[in-house]
């Protein structure tokens, strides 16, 4: 045992390894030869308490036996000073005391020793003490194995469940946006744009990765839409824009009453991505931060690559104009804020397209 990692070293308990301090050379020994009669144990000795703390940083004992009469410092002190080091805190200690000390066994007790032995030492005794300690210390560390391969696991299915969902989402998103785009790209530039800004507001990691699953599925509403006026080829008439503009209420009705955080913002992007800073979008004319902060920052995604793209009524614009348009729009369409965090992160981006 020769590490501080209580993972790495559970395995190879077969050889635990015992610490022993006291400044009587002779005390030592005796301890050190009861103890040798079993091969299975690494035994160390120290005349000197604060060598023995500095050792203890670099091995991982499984077990301290610590006399309490010592000049340089007590025995509770030492337990006390140990107590410090993390991988200690479930680690056997064990004072040694003469019998008029018995006095000292409270405060040794409050500062954690977790046993006590007699001067005399009884070899049998000792021996059958380290015995019971060590297979506690080992049922202890093959526990907090256990239990950390446990979280890996619920850590991993969860990643595994959030891959899913994303993957769902990600195909639903490709299904509707089909009807009026070639391909899928459109949805992913989105999300990964919708994730840049996110990152450059600073918020949470847990927030930048819903914003980035639940923005591709911000038109759904769009099914809602009859192919005459989604693939119409030119300029819609002004009841034909009437309808076109239902895809947001449509998309929220469509995402609403959801319980996860997931669906919530998913239904706040699909309901408010048209909303304008200066109260000018639809459908509710919403302004600046009536606005959810997610829709905010998927509108820039959304209208910055419909601009980079072709559609059935519109040409491609180049990357630059496109840019341009979204600084402009600062504070009249866009939040200055999100238009900040979307320039911040041009590199990324441009390496998209
Ligand atoms: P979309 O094609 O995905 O466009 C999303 C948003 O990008 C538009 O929201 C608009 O803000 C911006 N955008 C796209 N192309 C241009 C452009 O050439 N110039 C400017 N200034 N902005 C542009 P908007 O306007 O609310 O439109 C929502 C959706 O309505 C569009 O989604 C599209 O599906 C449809 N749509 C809008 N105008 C037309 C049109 O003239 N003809 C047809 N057939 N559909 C239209
Ligand atoms: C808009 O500029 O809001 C409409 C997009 C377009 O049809 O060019
Ligand atoms: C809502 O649907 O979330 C309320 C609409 C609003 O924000 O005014
Ligand atoms: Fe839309």
């Amino acid at each position: 045992m020769a590490s501080n990692e209580f993972n790495v070293t559970i395995d190879e308990f077969d050889r635990a390894s015992i610490c022993i301090i006291d400044d009587n050379k002779i005390n030592l020994d005796i301890i050190r030869a009861i103890l040798s009669a079993d091969k299975a144990y690494i035994i160390d000795c120290f005349l000197d308490p604060i060598e023995a703390l500095n050792a203890c940083k670099e091995t991982q004992y499984d077990i301290i036996i610590v006399d309490y009469q010592m000049p340089k410092m007590t025995g509770i002190d030492f337990i006390e000073d140990i107590k410090v080091y993390e991988s200690y805190k479930l680690v056997p200690k064990i004072m040694v005391t003469a019998d008029k000390e018995r006095n000292v066994r409270i405060s040794a007790i409050q500062a954690g020793a977790t046993e006590f032995l007699n001067k005399p030492i009884d070899p049998i005794e000792i021996q059958i003490r380290i015995k019971n300690l060590l297979e506690l210390r080992e049922a202890q560390l093959k526990l907090s194995k256990r239990a950390v391969f446990l979280s890996k696991q619920v850590d991993d299915a969860n990643r595994r469940l959030l891959a899913a969902q994303e993957e769902m989402i990600f195909r639903l998103a490709n299904a509707i946006e089909m009807r009026d785009n070639d391909t899928g790209e459109h949805i992913a530039r989105v999300a990964s744009i919708s994730r840049f800004i996110a990152e450059g507001l600073n918020l949470s990691e847990q927030v930048c990765q819903i914003i980035q699953i639940a923005a591709p599925i911000h038109d759904m509403g769009k099914i809602g839409i009859p192919d005459a006026i989604l693939k119409k080829p030119s300029s819609l008439t002004k009841d034909e824009w009437s309808v076109m503009k239902e895809h947001t209420r449509i998309g929220g009705r469509l995402l609403s009453h959801g319980d996860s955080d997931l669906l919530k913002v998913a239904r706040d992007i699909a309901m408010y991505h048209h909303e304008k800073w200066d109260g000018n979008g639809y459908n509710l004319g919403l302004a600046g931060e009536e606005i959810p902060l997610s829709a905010r920052i998927v509108a820039i995604a959304d209208v910055f690559d419909a601009l980079c793209s072709q559609r059935p009524y519109k040409k491609a614009w180049p990357l630059n104009k496109a840019y341009s348009e979204i600084e402009k729009q600062s504070g009249i369409h866009f939040d200055p804020k999100c238009v900040e965090a979307f320039k911040k992160s041009w590199d990324r981006i441009v390496k998209i397209y």
